[in-house]
C-alpha cells in the first residue's frame, strides 16, 4: 500500500494554463489510493470544465462559496474538516498571495482558511513572475508555515519563455505528497497499542461488550507507522483492516489483550491504550447455551485485569498514554486516572456525544499531561491522530 491509501485530498486548482493537467493529478492520486475531492476557481473553470474533474473525481466540483444547494450538501467547513491535505495545483501568484494574506474571496480560499489539513502548493506561472521578489517573499511566508512548497519545473513555457515556473510533473507531485504522510518523527521507535473493544464471554453464543469501533486506535496506529513507528497492533473485535505496515494480533478477552500486550512491550518504548477494555467479565462461563428459564437472571461478574495500569506499573521505562472514556466532569475524571494508573499522558474524551467518539468519524479530544491540558478542535480522526503523535513525539523523551 502506498503512503497515500485511504488519504482524503482536496484538489484546490486556479486560473492558469496548467489547470488541464489537474485532471491527471486527480488519476494519479486515485492509482495511490487516495480519496479526491476537487474545489475550482472561477478562473480555473476558464481553462477546463469542472464536468471532466467530476467524472475523473466520481464527485460533483465544488466552485462556488455562496451556492446554498452545494453548501448544504458539502460546505466549506465541511470540506475543511474532511480533508487530510489540500493540494493546490496549480497555484497562480495571485492564488498564493491570498495565501499569505488571508483573503477568503472564493471557497478555495476559504477552505484554506478553515483547514487543519497538511498543505501542499504547486506553483505555475511565467518565470519572471516566479522569480519576482513579491513572488519569492510570498512563498517564503507559506513556508514559515509549514506549506510544502513544490518547486515549479524548468523548462520552455505556455508563452514561450523558458525558465522556472512551469507546473511540476504530476507523477512528482505525487510522489512528493507520499513523503508528507511518512513524518519520522518516531523513526526506530517501537509502539504497542491496542484498540478496539473487548468481549467477554457468558455462554457460547453470548458477550458482553461495548459500542467501540477501534476507529481512533487504528487511525491512531496508522498515524504512527506514518511516523516512522514499528506498531503492534493489539485489537479487539472490529469491522475495520489493519492499517499498512502494522503488524496486527486479534484478541478478544481483556485477558488475552493483557497477555498479547505484556509480551510486545518486552522491547517497546511507547504504549497506548486507545482499547475500550470491558471493565467486568462473567465469574463463570457456561460451557453450554444458558437456556431461558426464570424471569429474572443474575450473572456474577468480576472486575478485569486493568490493562493500561498494569503496564505502566511493570514497565516504568515506557512512556504510557492512556484513553479516559467520560460521560461528565471530564478533565476531572482524566486527571484522576492520569495519576492513578501512572500514565504520561491520557487523551479525554466525551463519549456523551452522539457526534464524537464512539463510531463517529470525527472526534474532539484534549490531551492531559502533568503540567498541561491541550484542547485539540474537531476534526477528522486521522487528523486527530497526526496531531496526537505529534504531542506523544514532543513529549518522549528517550
Ligand atoms: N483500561 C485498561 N484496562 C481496563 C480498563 C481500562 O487498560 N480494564 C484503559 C483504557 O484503555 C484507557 C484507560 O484505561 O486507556 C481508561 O479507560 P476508561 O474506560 O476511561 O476508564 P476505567 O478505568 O474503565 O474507569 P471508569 O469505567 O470508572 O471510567
Amino acid at each position: 500500500m502506498s503512503g497515500l491509501s485511504n488519504k482524503r485530498i482536496i484538489l484546490g486548482i486556479t486560473g492558469g494554463i496548467a489547470a488541464y493537467k489537474g485532471a491527471e493529478i486527480v488519476r494519479r492520486l486515485q492509482d495511490q489510493g487516495a480519496e479526491v475531492r476537487v474545489v475550482m476557481t472561477a478562473a480555473a473553470t476558464e481553462f477546463i470544465r469542472p464536468l471532466t474533474l467530476q467524472a475523473l473525481s466520481g464527485y460533483q466540483v465544488h466552485t462556488d462559496l455562496l451556492d446554498a444547494e452545494a453548501e448544504a450538501a458539502m460546505g466549506h467547513i465541511e470540506l475543511a474538516r474532511w480533508a487530510d491535505l489540500l493540494l493546490i495545483a496549480p497555484a497562480t501568484a495571485n492564488f498564493i498571495s491570498t495565501m499569505v494574506h488571508g483573503g477568503a474571496d472564493s471557497l478555495l480560499s476559504a477552505v484554506y482558511l478553515a483547514t487543519s489539513a497538511k498543505i501542499a502548493v504547486a506553483p505555475a506561472m511565467n518565470q519572471a513572475m516566479w522569480s519576482h521578489t513579491a513572488s519569492q517573499q510570498n512563498i517564503q511566508a507559506l513556508k514559515g508555515r509549514e506549506t510544502i512548497i513544490i518547486e515549479p519545473d524548468t523548462g520552455i513555457q505556455a508563452c514561450g519563455d523558458i525558465g522556472p515556473g512551469r507546473l511540476q510533473q504530476p507523477e512528482i507531485i505525487v510522489d512528493q505528497l507520499k513523503a508528507i504522510f511518512e513524518s519520522g518523527l518516531l523513526a526506530g521507535k517501537k509502539v504497542v497499542i491496542t484498540a478496539g473493544p473487548t468481549r467477554e464471554a457468558i455462554d457460547p453464543v453470548r458477550y458482553i461488550s461495548n459500542h467501540s469501533s477501534g476507529k481512533m486506535g487504528y487511525a491512531l496506529a496508522a498515524a504512527l507507522t506514518e511516523a516512522g513507528a514499528k506498531v503492534v497492533l493489539i485489537s479487539g473485535p472490529v469491522l475495520l483492516d489493519s492499517p499498512a505496515g502494522c503488524e496486527l494480533i486479534s484478541v478478544v478477552s481483556a485477558d488475552a489483550m493483557l497477555n498479547a500486550s505484556v509480551a510486545a512491550v518486552k522491547d517497546a518504548n511507547i504504549f497506548i491504550s486507545a482499547a475500550a477494555v470491558a471493565d467486568y467479565r462473567a465469574v463463570d462461563v457456561a460451557d453450554q447455551k444458558i437456556k431461558k428459564q426464570a424471569d429474572n437472571l443474575s450473572l456474577e461478574l468480576k472486575k478485569n485485569p486493568d490493562i493500561v495500569s498494569t503496564i505502566a506499573t511493570d514497565n516504568p521505562q515506557l512512556f504510557v498514554v492512556g484513553f479516559a472514556a467520560e460521560t461528565e466532569n471530564i478533565e476531572t475524571f482524566a486527571r484522576d486516572k492520569l495519576v492513578r494508573k501512572k500514565l504520561h499522558a491520557i487523551i479525554a474524551n466525551d463519549v456523551s456525544r452522539q457526534d464524537i467518539g464512539f463510531n463517529a468519524d470525527d472526534n474532539e479530544v484534549s490531551w492531559i499531561d502533568a503540567q498541561s491540558c491541550k484542547h485539540l478542535g474537531k476534526k477528522s480522526k486521522s487528523q486527530l491522530a497526526r496531531d496526537i503523535v505529534k504531542l506523544i513525539a514532543a513529549n518522549y523523551d528517550g
